[in-house]
């Protein structure tokens, strides 16, 4: 990896899918190549993410614009990379570190450094000529991730009264990508008509999933098992379940737990006893986020319990962080991580936590924000660092589907669709 050197960086305020401002970078380099990335935005955001510069200006976007981060873009963050060769990678992360200065990316914002991080790196494999995927994480095996496709919507991505925040579907046993794709696909198609004939609300959440009012968590399991089988697949053998419970919402004093809108109270013992109950009853295969990002105690407890049978997934827990990944590792507390660059900030911060994961034969699960653009980085990046799983939503809404097209694209890239 060496060639041309970055030029100029410049930065533009735009819009997320939920209508909130998001930051572009863009990276020239002086033989002329040119990269571009956009940041994402969580809703359900672990408190132990890099910090994500906002103006506070009430008066435009409710506080959430991103001019400040622009200009620190245009200015420190540009001024930092200048003349280094955008295809090293480590050399112009650790300079937006340096220029920040701070633990959590306070100073600049993670969302400007991780902007400018991205998009180096795509104007790298353009001065390279290559495809994203196979320039990114050069020696590693290229794997094209399996979908673990959220398809019923519920927590603080759904204005309705579910609780666990995710309800997801995963192929199983499937020759390509396409072919899980497009299972995939019809499974939420047949819950849209499943849902249409009982009268329930069919419109999508953040995540393009169906956001419907029900009477528990459970009849949104039920559900599922019924689309599965209206598409004409085995639940569990051909199409698997997982969840994201995302129950760092949950969390309320002394490891209580309170479900904000079913208003359920659970110890955490209670809370692990329950989530057994659910593997029980249902063919879920990974549960992320199935305990508080600083109840490590009950992460432990949960472990303990399930992380022989299934995938339990660090979301907030770990927040894509090598550090916070490694007391999870020493305390055995999951024995997955989910992976989102800009819980970090970095492309090579990322890339430690996937490569300690991996290391350790953890499973790694590439993820989309709730707030997306049409930047489709995390398709390449997935493939290329060997993920093996990814969460980018439902087949509805073009900022997930600009994932799922992208690996499709990919997969014919690498000749075996
Ligand atoms: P977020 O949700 O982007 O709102 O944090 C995604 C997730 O929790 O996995
Ligand atoms: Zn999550």
């Amino acid at each position: 990896m060496s060639g041309a050197k970055i030029k100029a960086v410049t930065a533009l305020e735009i819009l997320d899918s939920r209508g909130n401002p998001t930051l572009r970078a863009g990276v020239l380099l002086e033989d002329g190549s040119a990269g571009w990335a956009n940041v994402p935005s969580g809703a359900s955001t672990g408190v132990h993410e890099a910090h994500e510069l906002r103006d506070g200006d009430r008066e435009r976007y409710g506080g959430k614009g991103v001019r400040q981060a622009a200009e620190n873009v245009r200015g420190p963050l540009a001024r930092a990379v200048a003349g280094l060769e955008a295809g090293d990678c480590r050399r112009v992360d650790q300079a937006l570190i340096d220029a920040d200065g701070t633990p959590n990316k306070s100073r600049l914002g993670a969302n400007a450094i991780l902007a400018v991080s991205l998009a180096s790196a795509r104007a790298g494999a353009a001065s390279a000529g290559q495809s994203l995927w196979r320039w990114l994480c050069p020696g590693s095996k290229k794997v094209l991730p399996v979908p673990m496709m959220n398809i019923l919507n519920g927590g603080a991505h759904a204005a309705n009264n579910v609780d666990i925040q995710e309800f997801m579907i995963i192929p199983r046993g499937v020759g390509s990508f396409g072919e899980g794709l497009r299972r995939c696909a019809e499974v939420y198609h047949a819950l849209g008509a499943i849902l249409r004939e009982r009268g329930l609300g069919s419109g999508v959440g953040d995540e393009g999933g169906f956001a419907p009012n029900l009477g528990s968590d459970e009849e949104a399991l039920e559900l599922l098992l019924r689309a599965i089988g209206r598409a004409g697949y085995r639940p569990g053998e051909e199409i698997a379940l997982a969840l994201d419970a995302a129950v760092s919402e949950w969390a309320g004093e002394d490891g209580v737990y309170r479900t904000p809108k079913g208003g359920k109270r659970r110890s955490r013992e209670e809370l692990a006893g329950y989530w057994g109950e659910i593997a029980e009853r249902y063919p879920v295969v990974s549960l992320e986020d199935g305990m508080a990002e600083d109840d490590w105690g009950g992460w432990q407890l949960l472990t303990q319990r399930l992380g022989g049978r299934m995938q339990l997934v660090g979301d907030d827990l770990f927040v894509t962080n090598a550090g916070r990944l490694e007391r999870g590792m020493g305390e055995k507390a999951g024995n997955a991580i989910l992976i989102k660059p800009n819980q970090v900030g970095t492309l090579s911060e990322t890339l430690a936590a996937v490569e300690m994961a991996q290391g350790a034969g953890w499973g790694v699960v590439m993820s989309h924000r709730s707030g997306e653009t049409e930047d489709a980085f995390i398709a390449d990046l997935a493939v290329a660092a060997g993920c093996g799983q990814i969460k980018a939503g439902a087949p509805c809404r073009s900022e997930r589907v600009a994932k799922y097209n992208r690996l499709l694209e990919i997969e014919g890239e690498m000749g075996i669709s």
